[in-house]
């Protein structure tokens, strides 16, 4: 199965080509494309995402991105057929909302033949809305030209797929006994999540307020460091155990640490850095201790309340995933910590470059739920929904 995978929830913007062969979760999986542009350079310069200037930059990386895949898989074939009239009227109609994208995407529509898809995988959501709709009626518009099958995915369940992907066996997932436990730790979530099969996800723990990431990427801000906190406060902070500096603040919150449910909080936790940095103009060294005391918080939190959660619930696997998992220090404490606390049970990380967000783990959740694919009449139906639950 070749199946076409998009991804544009947040601030990455990515399109993959993936042969699936065999069954999942059994399937081996060729990538055959993978194109993926940041807009990070972007958003730092504002400390955040702006979801309008996100969706802007998506309508235009997609279509240079989408043929870039092409090429690397060489299905790419030039040809000057153009188009009918009624194609044309019909692409501004689907793509009536994405005035950047429809021009470029039907210039080259007019000079390439596409290949056959047997799946178009799109992300719709959760994420920033305005920019999952661009992923969103780009699939359309391809489905339309294609007449390929396009399947809604998850976002959050391609970061859990993504965890298990390649960290075995090459190309292929890692096969899971259940029930599974997944920590989701992004920009955007942070949850438990317990998993009796494949698919099945019940969440059993969530943050009442900010996301971990969030947190990382505002107290990185307080801090005069660029956005995204999380690699900056991780660079500091590996600095400040290598040259054992006094804590900044001794005394940072462990928010909801004896709650006696699984829930997280972690918008007192960043009040108390505001209160600490006060009006403090920091020194390097001040910055690398103030990293490692909200890092070590932050984990400490993370880790005992999935601890709970393993135990209450008997998993045998942890999957950890999403754009914190690729945190070395939170690796690290899990895997060393959990040894000891929960020696049977499986802890999956996912490989550094599919950490944060990409769109093989589109592919992967797409080739799950294959059979639920819309094809040519429902396609119409498909909407982009920010507030997607698994
Ligand atoms: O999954 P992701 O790429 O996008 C969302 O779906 O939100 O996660 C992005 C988040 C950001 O908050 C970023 O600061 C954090 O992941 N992040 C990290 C690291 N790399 C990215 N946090 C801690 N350590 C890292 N190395
Ligand atoms: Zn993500």
């Amino acid at each position: 199965m070749r199946i076409l995978s998009i991804e544009t929830s947040a601030d990455e913007t990515a399109v993959s080509i993936v042969e699936a062969t065999g069954d999942f979760p059994l399937a081996s999986y060729e990538i055959l494309g993978n194109a993926l542009h940041s807009q990070i350079e972007l958003h730092t310069q504002y400390g955040g995402i702006f979801p309008m200037m996100a969706k802007r930059e998506h309508a235009k990386a997609i279509v240079p991105l989408f043929q870039n895949a092409l090429e690397q898989a060489e299905l790419l074939t030039s040809s000057r057929q153009g188009l009918e009239q009624e194609q044309v009227e019909k692409l501004h109609e689907i793509l009536a909302k994405e005035p950047e994208l429809v021009e470029v995407f039907i210039a080259f529509l007019e000079t390439h033949t596409l290949p056959e898809f047997d799946l178009i995988a799109v992300t719709s959501g959760p994420g920033l809305e305005p920019a999952l709709w661009v992923g969103v009626n780009f699939a359309k518009a391809l489905a339309y030209v294609t007449h390929a099958p396009v399947i809604a995915v998850n976002h959050m369940e391609g970061h859990i797929l993504s965890s298990v992907f390649d960290v075995v066996e090459d190309n292929m997932l890692a096969q899971l006994t259940f029930p599974s436990l997944a920590l989701l730790i992004s920009g955007g979530h942070t949850e438990l999540v317990l998993m009796k099969n494949w698919g099945t996800f019940e969440k059993i723990g969530q943050t009442k307020d900010d996301a971990v990431g969030e947190a990382f990427d505002k107290v990185a801000r307080m801090m005069g460091l660029p956005y995204p906190g999380g690699p900056e406060i991780g660079i500091r902070a590996k600095k400040a155990r290598e040259k054992k500096l006094p804590p900044f603040k001794d005394n940072l919150p462990r928010p909801m640490l004896h709650s006696g449910d699984l829930d997280f909080s972690f918008s007192g936790l960043k009040t108390s850095v505001r209160n600490a940095l006060g009006e403090t103009v920091l020194t390097e060294e001040q910055r690398e201790a103030l990293s490692r005391d909200f890092e070590d918080a932050t984990t400490e939190v993370l880790l005992k309340k999935t601890q709970t959660a393993l135990s209450q619930f008997g998993a045998t696997t942890l999957v950890v995933g999403g754009g914190v998992s690729a945190s070395p220090h939170i690796r690290e404490v899990f895997q060393s910590t959990l040894l000891t606390s929960h020696p049977d049970v499986e802890v999956y990380f996912p490989q550094k470059k599919l950490s944060t967000d990409n769109s093989i783990m589109i592919a992967l959740a797409g080739h799950a739920h294959h059979e639920q694919a819309r094809t040519a009449g429902a396609i119409t139906l498909l909407r982009a929904d920010g507030n997607k639950s698994l």
